[in-house]
């Protein structure tokens, strides 16, 4: 898939902000400092469309991006992070579950995860939260250059065993450092938004 376009579109903290267009969407979410900005970052070929931060857990909205006017992504900010107050948190996860719930060009979720380690409770959580809305998941594995090969297929199946990992899902490895999936993620990401 060739990127001719990739573009922030805009930051919405209600539903009334959401893109009025047509567009099939993918959202992706994972833990703060998994490396999903570099992931944005590095499937779209922009090395600074979505900031890779120092300073993790700031936003709280979903992030909009255009990409050649054929889809969106929406950055889900990520969860699990201790620093935000509980209201902050509580309001977030309104909105978020308003989006899975009621976004009707919702065509799936890339759930991103460390594939040095075993999901966390919150990794979890969100897998069966999309489960339970029926949106179909990629599970995109990240940092794999930080893997030794010997364990790419064991953290594969810890990763999957611990999700409760559905045949119907997606498993990817993916690597911004070293360019790793980027095909792969777009073409699924394809399939999904066609469907
Ligand atoms: P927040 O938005 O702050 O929650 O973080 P994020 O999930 O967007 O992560 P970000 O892309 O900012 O990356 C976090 C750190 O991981 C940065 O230091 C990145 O350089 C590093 N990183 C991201 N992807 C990879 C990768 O594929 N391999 C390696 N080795 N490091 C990565
Ligand atoms: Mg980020």
């Amino acid at each position: 898939y060739k990127i001719h376009k990739a573009q922030f579109m805009l930051c919405a903290a209600w539903k009334s902000q959401w893109p009025e267009n047509d567009l099939p969407e993918i959202c992706l979410a994972g833990r703060s400092n998994v490396g999903k900005s570099s992931f944005i970052n590095t499937i779209t070929n922009h090395s600074k469309l979505a900031k890779v931060s120092g300073t993790p857990g700031k936003t709280r909205t979903l992030n909009f991006f255009n990409i050649n006017d054929e889809l969106r992504l929406v950055d889900v900010p990520g969860y699990g992070y201790a620093k935000v107050n509980d209201k902050i948190k509580e309001s977030f996860g309104d909105m978020l579950d308003t989006y899975l719930r009621e976004r009707d060009v919702l065509k799936g979720l890339v759930l991103i995860v460390d594939y040095r380690h075993k999901p966390t409770h919150d990794d979890k959580m969100m897998y069966d939260y999309a489960k339970h809305y029926h949106i179909p998941v990629i599970v995109v594995a990240t940092k794999e250059d930080k893997l030794k090969r010997n364990d790419l297929k064991k953290n594969e199946k810890i990763i999957k065993d611990t999700l409760g990992f559905d045949k119907n899902d997606i498993f990817l490895r993916f690597s911004s450092l070293n360019k790793v999936g980027i095909d792969e993620v777009w073409e699924r990401i394809i399939e999904l938004c066609e469907q």
